[in-house]
């Protein structure tokens, strides 16, 4: 087993030094950079030769040559002139495999694949890694669990499958796909949010690749209103929209992590109303009063405003209104 292993890297380091060998021919493809940023060369530049290597693979892989002309990378390719068509991602050992006939003597993706992730990924970084969105694809997580590219992306199957679906990365975080579908949730199956709004499947520079560098600067990219400055902000609120939040979905209403009043009462038990214990004696019981700080919105019958309030703090019966996030 570990023999194979050896084998196929190797083989790898051959493929790589043919293309390394052969790089003049196809500078375009061999010079990243340049590739990444190709400006479109004069139509047809690649032309012929492009054809008439995609063709040569054609004649044994029908199937795979008719989907790649249908394809986005096709189109690109044959406009910008890079010249290698299947070679660009396959690798430059196709004499050799046409002669072989092994899986084992080309770049593949499939499973089984000879490459291993990190070297299949490389082909496709070779012209994406300077991309804005994939630049931290290598200390991202799913780099990190030795997924490559094709996990993800098809380049044969029907058109590229450049946005996998929610459902694509619930297939394997079906802890997600639980919470997702609880009563309150992010309306992610909906299609009004994606994964993709929150996270960057390619890795970013945040702590579970937020699209934002922080939680609460990815929240209030779409909840604007609960940014502030307030004049009186409430402090877990400020330091981390998670403290009460779950992102993906909860049995408690919008979303939070425990219901109200427990919810509040995790943090505030000093004294007076706000410690009150609902025991049998405060609460549904039917003996004592039904008491409002325990039913229907608990807490949130007064305090309206917990993410903050603008208000003025004046004492007005109703004590320090604005500062206890009464109004
Ligand atoms: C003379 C016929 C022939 C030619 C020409 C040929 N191949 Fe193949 N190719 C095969 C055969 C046979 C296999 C092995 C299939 C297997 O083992 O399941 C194969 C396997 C592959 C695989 C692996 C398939 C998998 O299951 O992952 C890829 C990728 C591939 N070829 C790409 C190419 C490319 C790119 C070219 C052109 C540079 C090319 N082939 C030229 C016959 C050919
Ligand atoms: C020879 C260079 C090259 C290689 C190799 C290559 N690509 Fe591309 N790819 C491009 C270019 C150029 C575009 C078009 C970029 C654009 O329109 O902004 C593109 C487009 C894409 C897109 C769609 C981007 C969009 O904006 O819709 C995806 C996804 C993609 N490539 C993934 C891959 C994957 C996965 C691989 C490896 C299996 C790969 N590419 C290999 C050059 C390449
Ligand atoms: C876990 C799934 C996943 C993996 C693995 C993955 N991608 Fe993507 N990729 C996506 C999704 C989802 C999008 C759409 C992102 C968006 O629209 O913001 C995307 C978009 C892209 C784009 C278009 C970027 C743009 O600016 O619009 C490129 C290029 C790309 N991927 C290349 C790659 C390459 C190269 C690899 C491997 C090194 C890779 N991807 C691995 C899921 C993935
Ligand atoms: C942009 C990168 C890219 C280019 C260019 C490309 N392929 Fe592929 N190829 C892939 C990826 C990724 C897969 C994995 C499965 C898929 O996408 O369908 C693949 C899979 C294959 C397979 C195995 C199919 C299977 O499902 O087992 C064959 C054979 C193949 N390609 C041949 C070709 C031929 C022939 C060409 C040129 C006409 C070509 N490829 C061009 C990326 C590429
Ligand atoms: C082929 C399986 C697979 C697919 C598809 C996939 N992931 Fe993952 N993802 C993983 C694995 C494995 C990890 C490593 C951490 C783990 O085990 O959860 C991971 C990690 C992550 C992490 C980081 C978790 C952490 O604790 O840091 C995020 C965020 C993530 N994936 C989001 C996505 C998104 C969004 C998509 C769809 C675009 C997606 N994944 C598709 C397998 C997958
Ligand atoms: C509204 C933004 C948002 C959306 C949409 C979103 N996530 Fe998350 N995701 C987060 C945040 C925030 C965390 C961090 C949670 C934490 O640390 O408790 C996270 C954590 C994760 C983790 C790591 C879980 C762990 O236990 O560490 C994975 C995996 C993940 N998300 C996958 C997904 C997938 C898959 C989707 C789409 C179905 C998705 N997320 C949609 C914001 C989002
Ligand atoms: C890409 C935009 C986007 C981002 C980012 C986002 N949300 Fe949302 N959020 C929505 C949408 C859309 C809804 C549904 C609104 C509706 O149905 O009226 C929603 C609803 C909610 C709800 C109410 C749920 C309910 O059951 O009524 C809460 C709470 C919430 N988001 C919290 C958060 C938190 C916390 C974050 C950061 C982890 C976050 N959101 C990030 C778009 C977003
Ligand atoms: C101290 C706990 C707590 C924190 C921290 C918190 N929230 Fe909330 N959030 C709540 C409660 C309680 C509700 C329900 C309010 C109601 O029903 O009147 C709520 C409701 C929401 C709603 C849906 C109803 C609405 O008012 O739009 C959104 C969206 C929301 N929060 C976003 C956020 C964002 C974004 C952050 C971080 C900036 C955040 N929350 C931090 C407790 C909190
Ligand atoms: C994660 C802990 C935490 C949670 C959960 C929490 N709070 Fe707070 N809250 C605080 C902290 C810390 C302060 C600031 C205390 C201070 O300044 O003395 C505060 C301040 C307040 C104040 C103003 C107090 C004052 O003295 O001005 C009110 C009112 C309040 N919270 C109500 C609530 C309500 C209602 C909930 C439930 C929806 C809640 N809190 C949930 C931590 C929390
Ligand atoms: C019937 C309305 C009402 C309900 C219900 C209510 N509060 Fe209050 N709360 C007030 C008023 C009014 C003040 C301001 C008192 C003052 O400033 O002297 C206040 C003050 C506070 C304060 C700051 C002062 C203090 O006493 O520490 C906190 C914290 C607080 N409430 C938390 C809560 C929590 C937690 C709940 C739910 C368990 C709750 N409140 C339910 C009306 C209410």
């Amino acid at each position: 087993m570990s023999g194979m292993r050896m084998g196929a890297i190797a083989l790898f380091a051959v493929i790589n030094l043919v293309s390394a060998a052969t790089g003049s021919a196809q500078e375009g493809v061999a010079a990243p950079e340049a590739t990444a940023a190709v400006a479109p060369a004069a139509p047809g530049a690649g032309g012929l030769s492009f054809a008439a290597e995609a063709q040569k693979c054609g004649k044994c892989h029908e199937d795979e040559y008719a989907a790649f002309r249908d394809n986005l990378h096709f189109g690109v390719f044959a406009k910008t002139g890079v010249e290698k068509a299947c070679a660009a991602c396959h690798g430059d050992n196709g004499a050799e495999h046409a002669k072989l006939k092994t899986k084992e003597s080309i770049v593949s993706f499939t499973k089984g694949s000879a490459q291993t992730p990190a070297q299949q990924a490389a082909q496709c970084l070779n012209c994406h890694k300077n991309e804005p969105k994939v630049a931290h694809w290598n200390s991202g997580p799913h780099n990190r669990a030795d997924l490559s590219c094709a996990s993800c992306h098809t380049n044969h199957k029907g058109r590229m499958h450049v946005k996998p679906s929610p459902e694509h990365c619930l297939d394997c975080h079906k802890d997600i796909a639980q919470l997702v579908k609880k009563r309150s949730h992010h309306p992610i199956l909906e299609g009004k949010v994606g994964c993709k709004d929150c996270h960057n499947p390619h890795g970013s520079l945040s702590e579970k690749s937020w699209v934002e560098t922080n939680v609460n600067l990815l929240c209030t990219k779409c909840h604007g209103d609960k940014r502030g400055p307030f004049m009186w902000q409430h402090q877990p609120v400020e330091e981390n929209c998670l403290n009460c939040h779950n992102p993906h979905g909860s049995n408690h209403n919008r979303l939070l992590v425990e219901k109200v009043p427990n919810l509040c009462q995790e943090c505030h038990q000093a004294s007076g109303h706000v410690s009150t214990a609902y025991d049998s004696n405060n609460g549904f019981d039917g003996t004592g009063s039904m008491r409002n700080r325990f039913v229907g919105r608990a807490c949130l019958n007064c305090h309206t405003k917990v993410h903050g309030s603008n208000a003025p703090s004046n004492f007005s019966g109703r004590g320090n209104s604005g500062k206890r996030f009464l109004r």
